[in-house]
C-alpha cells in the first residue's frame, strides 16, 4: 500500500530506540520518502543511525535532541525548517517502561506500595510531555495543503477503558495523559490545520529494549519483529482519513477505547 505521496517529508523523534530505529529503515526504503529528519540523545548510542546515514546521505538528516526538553525540540524543528517549509508525517516513538539510571532507576510498580513521587514524574517527563511540546512547535511545518500524519505510540495499557489488570501505576498514567494530550492536539488542530491527521497507535507487544524484561510472560505468537511492527503501524498510518484525527488505533488498524 503506498504510504505517502512523492518527495514525503517526515520526522521520526526517539530514533535510536527499536522501533523508531525501524522506521527509519522502512521510511528510507520507501522511494516516496524523499527525507527523514531523525532524532537521537545521545551520539555514543547511536552508531546504527549514523551508519544509515552514511549510505542514505542528504535523504537522512540525524539531529540531536532530548524530546522531553523544549529547548531542544525547538533547535530540532529550527534544523528542519532550514530544510523544508513542510512535513507530511511525524512519529513520535519516545517511551519509557523502565529506566537505568545511577540517581534515580524506574522500575513498573505493580502495587501501590511501590509508588515513589519523583519516579512516577519520571514516567509523566519521558511518556507524556515530548508530544504536547513537539505539537507547540511543530505546528508551522503542517501549514500546507497537502494532508499530514502527526502520530504518537502509546500503549494499550494507556486505555482507561481496557484497564482490567492494573499495576505498571507510572507507565499506565503517563500513557493515558498522552492519550489526552493527542486528543487535544487534535481538536486544536482540526480547527487551525485541517490537513493534519492526529493519532495515538499502540505497536502491539514488540521484540525491544522497553519489552525486553517482561517477554518471558508473552506467548511468542504476540512478541512482533520490529520489521513487523512498523509495517504494520506504516500500514495503519496509510488507512487513516481526516475522521480518524483524535483516535486510539491499535496496530490492525482497529479503534481502542480511550
Ligand atoms: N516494545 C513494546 O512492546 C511496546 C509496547 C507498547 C508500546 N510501546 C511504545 O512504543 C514506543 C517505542 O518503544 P520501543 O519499544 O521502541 O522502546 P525502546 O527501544 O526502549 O525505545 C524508546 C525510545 O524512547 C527514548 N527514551 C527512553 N527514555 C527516554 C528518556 N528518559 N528521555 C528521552 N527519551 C527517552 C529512547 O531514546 P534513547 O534511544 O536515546 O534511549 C528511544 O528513542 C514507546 O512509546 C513505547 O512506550 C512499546
Amino acid at each position: 500500500m503506498p504510504q505517502f505521496g512523492s518527495n514525503a517529508q517526515v520526522f521520526v523523534v526517539g530514533a535510536t530506540g527499536g522501533i523508531g530505529f525501524g522506521f527509519v529503515r522502512h521510511l528510507l526504503a520507501d522511494a516516496n520518502v524523499g527525507r527523514v529528519f531523525a532524532t537521537y540523545r545521545d551520539r555514543d548510542r547511536a552508531a546504527e543511525l549514523f551508519a544509515l546515514q552514511a549510505e542514505a546521505g542528504d535523504r537522512l538528516v540525524c539531529l540531536a535532541c532530548d524530546p522531553t526538553i523544549e529547548a531542544n525540540v525547538v533547535a530540532a524543528i529550527e534544523r528542519i525548517a532550514e530544510r523544508t517549509d513542510r512535513l507530511h508525517a511525524i512519529v513520535n516513538c519516545v517511551g519509557m517502561l523502565h529506566e537505568d539510571s545511577p540517581t534515580l532507576p524506574v522500575s513498573p510498580e505493580k502495587s501501590l506500595r511501590h509508588i515513589d513521587r519523583d519516579r512516577l514524574l519520571r514516567y509523566f517527563e519521558v511518556n507524556s510531555v515530548p508530544t504536547v511540546l513537539l505539537a507547540k512547535h511543530v505546528q508551522n511545518l503542517l501549514k500546507h495543503p497537502e494532508t499530514s500524519t502527526f502520530a504518537t505510540i502509546s500503549a494499550k495499557v494507556g486505555s482507561i477503558g481496557d484497564n482490567r489488570l492494573g499495576g505498571w501505576y507510572g507507565y499506565r498514567a503517563s500513557k493515558a495523559a498522552l492519550n489526552m494530550l493527542v486528543r487535544n492536539v487534535a481538536i486544536e488542530l482540526g480547527r487551525t490545520r485541517p490537513n493534519a491527521i492526529v493519532v495515538a497507535l499502540h505497536p502491539g507487544t514488540t521484540d525491544t529494549g522497553l519489552s525486553q524484561p517482561f517477554q518471558s510472560n508473552v506467548a511468542p505468537e504476540k512478541l512482533f519483529s520490529i520489521d513487523r511492527t512498523v509495517t504494520q503501524l506504516l500500514d495503519a498510518i496509510a488507512g487513516l482519513t481526516k475522521a480518524d484525527s483524535g483516535e486510539f488505533f491499535s496496530w490492525d488498524g482497529t479503534r481502542l477505547p480511550w
